[in-house]
């Protein structure tokens, strides 16, 4: 079967997509690029804002008017699918295979069954299901655990994803040697909240174990998204900080500056408890790279609270951000109590916002010029003169293509920087592979 996947969302998603896909291939599918090729498309979708279910709405849309000219299986899986919301939209788009995020591992049966076949459950497979190493990619995601014990009120993963689910540290160890034989050099550790690791299940390491167990792997870099302020404890600090192989990059989201917003959103910290996680990483790890999520316009959402995101913003100097306007989820407590804000206010706070990221992204990597830093190199640019890639502190890289012929990890001196991005010249290659660096 001729099958396409379209995949929007978080690095979740992609992580699932990887997953169903390579159960399709056990089936005997094949993969085409676009949906117009496609005999069965199934769209990986996301619910936490308006504007990714707009795009799945209009592209179910397109789907079903190409049904009415040719046979296609039509598939929705991911958050999206789980949700009331969800459903409805399955049924006017005439969607034919609907699994949850919970029940992708039933894929197979969904494509054999000649009937329509919706599975919402929550399945145990899924935990102790073991996906292939992806062929030729030298960086790879790994999912440690799914699911959210928070109650954010504005979020509604909770919701889609249901609660914390840890997977056992064996099935992790072994997924990571399948990548690491399969020639990947980075690995991304996995999950809504990965800093609750192994709290749902007694005799399971901590998530600061587990970063330490996983950083005698030999990968040379080991990333982690998405942490929790509240979960970020010393024992995670000190694992990073005493781990070389795990890079100097933390997302860790704030979602808003103001202890009242804070509270609002019940996010179970208040300002002074996040700058005492930011004072506590800088003071193990002096060279560390800091990105957020911040969320502006949330219900009541005065001037003044935003001016203390905008200050919250100054003191942590943040090295890049995902800002976010609020977008009123049916199904969250914050959509069924609150009365969202104008439209306008909103918008006019996030220009704002975006004005004083652009600032201190400029300024922190400024910081990197003239300095050697590690660059895991992806392949050729847009601009195919360059290469592109990334540090180990996330910072999109561009190289000269002549200097990185192959994908690899390349020794690299920056040379300029831009709020997006950092140039460099490329000093040393591939024996980096083996020797992780405690650079940038
Ligand atoms: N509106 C806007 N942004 C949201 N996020 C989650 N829910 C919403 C919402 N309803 C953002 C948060 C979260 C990121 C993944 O998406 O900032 O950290
Ligand atoms: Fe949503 Fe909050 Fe859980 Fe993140 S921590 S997934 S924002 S409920």
């Amino acid at each position: 079967m001729k099958t396409n996947i379209i995949t929007y969302g978080c690095q979740m998603n992609e992580y699932d997509t990887h997953l169903v896909k390579s159960e399709l291939v056990s089936l005997g599918a094949e993969f085409v690029d676009t949906w117009q090729e496609a005999d069965f498309v199934l769209v990986n979708t996301c619910a936490v804002r308006g504007k990714p279910v707009e795009k799945v709405r209009s592209l179910l849309g397109e789907l079903r008017k190409e049904k009415e000219k040719r046979p296609l299986l039509v598939g929705m899986m991911g958050c999206l699918a789980q949700l009331e919301e969800g459903q409805q939209i399955a049924r006017k788009f005439e969607v034919d295979v609907l699994l949850g995020p919970g029940a992708l591992t039933e894929i197979g049966k969904a494509i054999e069954s000649k009937h329509r076949f919706w599975d919402l459950s929550f399945r145990e497979e899924l935990t102790h299901h073991l996906p292939p190493a992806p062929q030729g990619a030298l960086s790879a995601f790994v999912s440690i655990i799914r699911g959210c014990n928070h109650h954010c009120t504005y979020c509604i993963v909770p919701t889609t994803r249901g609660p914390e689910v840890s997977r056992h540290p064996d099935l992790i160890l072994r997924e990571i040697e399948q990548l690491k034989a399969a020639g990947v050099v980075e690995v991304t550790l996995l999950g809504q909240n990965v800093n609750s690791y192994g709290n749902d299940q007694p005799g399971f390491p901590r998530f600061g174990e587990l970063l330490r167990m996983v950083g005698q792997m030999g990968i040379p870099r080991i990333k982690f998204t998405t942490s929790h302020p509240v979960n970020f404890t010393d024992d995670v600090i000190a694992a990073m900080a005493e781990t070389p192989q795990v890079c100097n990059y933390i997302h860790l989201p704030v979602q808003s500056g103001s202890n009242r917003i804070l509270r609002r959103m019940a996010r179970e910290y208040r300002r002074e408890w996040y700058l005492d996680r930011i004072r506590a990483i800088r003071e193990a790890m002096p060279e560390v790279v800091l990105s957020t999520d911040i969320i502006v316009g949330f219900p009541g959402e005065t001037e003044e609270d935003f001016q203390e995101t905008l200050s919250l913003y100054d003191e942590v100097g943040y090295d890049s951000a995902y800002m976010f306007i609020y977008s009123p989820r049916p199904g969250t407590p914050s959509y069924k109590h609150f009365q969202d804000l104008p439209r306008e206010v909103k918008v006019e706070r996030l220009q704002r916002l975006i004005e004083k990221q652009k600032e201190w992204s400029y300024r922190q990597n400024q910081r990197w010029v003239g300095k050697t830093v590690e660059v895991l190199v992806r392949g050729a640019a847009k601009d195919e003169s360059y290469a592109e890639g990334h540090t180990r502190g996330n910072h999109p890289t561009l190289v000269p293509a002549a200097q990185a012929p192959r994908p690899g990890l390349y020794q690299v001196v920056v040379k300029q920087a831009t709020p997006h991005m950092l140039f460099g010249e490329v000093v040393g290659a591939e024996e980096a592979a083996t020797i992780p660096l405690l650079m940038a």
